[in-house]
């Protein structure tokens, strides 16, 4: 028999002793849901290429919130989407649009969820990229004003959180001089700032029947590249980000682990995007793995490697999951 100093396993010989020993653990407080919004009454559209995602009306996404409050999820991210698309992006800024609607009736009936809004033109505009086209190139310095315009829109409203995911140059800055000028001290920016040009966000761009027309390399960043995320980082914290994000997640937790590791005094958020939800319940539909371990596993390594926040399509199933634990 061996005389062995070390047995790791000691620690692992039952739950309690795991339990106690588990370095990481879910908590539905750090949990944001995406929500998708668009005009009418009494729609609810659910994506087949995106499982678990809904479109909804003002009217139905109240209902549905309703659940989400009950679960405790603290902090939602509205997303519009809109049949009304022209090059411009212009219903980005229509003060009577779903999105606008949405915040006012959330921050009415809720007046304790966080809400969120994605800042970008990819929803409105018929190109389906994040800013102004000229049909040659993304123009950054027009695109970083209507975002402002839009940043203003919805801080008006009464949103909470403005979170930028277009990756224009200086938007941050930009957005912080026109919400502190124009009263909103108080709001908060959760900059998308490590944001890659991903094949995952392609059930996303489903669901907003947004067809890029070519692609977003020119703004989002090279899935390739490590340290230029530090570089985005210290540009955003420095104009002035609350917050910030690792998009999408799973398949960058080394750049996650590195946010951790530099000991940015701001909390760091990842994104868990449609492809790496779909693909999850795509292989869990085909019997190759056990759905809610799934889910749980890999939020759980995203949380490990180092995000404070998780934004999931999942937060629903996450909260129910850790409410048993
Ligand atoms: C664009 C935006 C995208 C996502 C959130 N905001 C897609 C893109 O950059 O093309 C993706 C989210 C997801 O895939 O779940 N403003």
């Amino acid at each position: 028999m061996a005389i062995l100093k070390h047995r790791t396993r000691r620690l692992r010989l039952h739950s309690g002793l795991r339990d106690l020993i588990r370095e990481t653990s879910l908590s539905p407080s750090k949990l944001c849901l995406p929500v998708f919004v668009r005009k009418g009454k009494n729609i609810r559209i659910s994506h087949p290429s995106v499982p678990g995602i809904t479109t909804y009306s003002v009217d139905t996404l109240l209902t549905y919130l309703k659940e989400i409050e009950e679960l405790k999820i603290p902090f939602i991210l509205v997303f519009g989407v809109s049949d009304e698309k022209d090059d411009q992006g212009s219903a980005a800024l229509d003060r009577d649009g779903p999105v606008v609607r949405a915040i006012q009736a959330i921050r009415s009936r809720f007046p304790e969820l966080i809400i969120g809004t994605d800042i970008a033109l990819d929803p409105y505009t018929s190109h389906g990229h994040d800013g102004l086209f000229d049909g040659k190139q993304i123009l950054n310095d027009e695109t970083v004003d209507v975002l402002c315009e839009m940043s203003l829109l919805h801080a008006k409203a009464g949103a909470h959180i403005l979170a930028p995911s277009d990756m224009m140059d200086g938007r941050i800055g930009a957005i912080r001089k026109t919400l502190e000028e124009g009263g909103f001290k108080d709001r908060s920016i959760l900059a998308y700032t490590a944001k890659y040009a991903s094949c995952l966000y392609g059930p996303f761009r489903d669901t907003l029947n947004a067809r890029v027309s070519g692609d977003k390399k020119s703004y989002q960043m090279d899935p390739a590249n490590r340290r230029e995320a530090l570089r985005e980082l210290e540009l955003d914290l420095d104009e002035g980000a609350d917050m910030v994000m690792v998009k999408p997640a799973s398949w960058f937790l080394d750049i996650i682990a590195d946010f951790k590791r530099t000991e940015v005094n701001a909390p760091i958020a990842a994104y868990q995007v449609s492809g790496e939800c779909a693909m999850i319940e795509m292989g869990a539909r085909q019997g190759l793995f056990h759905r809610e371990l799934a889910i749980y596993e890999s939020a759980l390594s995203i949380f490990r490697a180092g995000a404070d926040i998780l934004v999931t399509y999942f937060a629903s199933d996450l909260a129910k999951l850790s409410r048993m634990k």
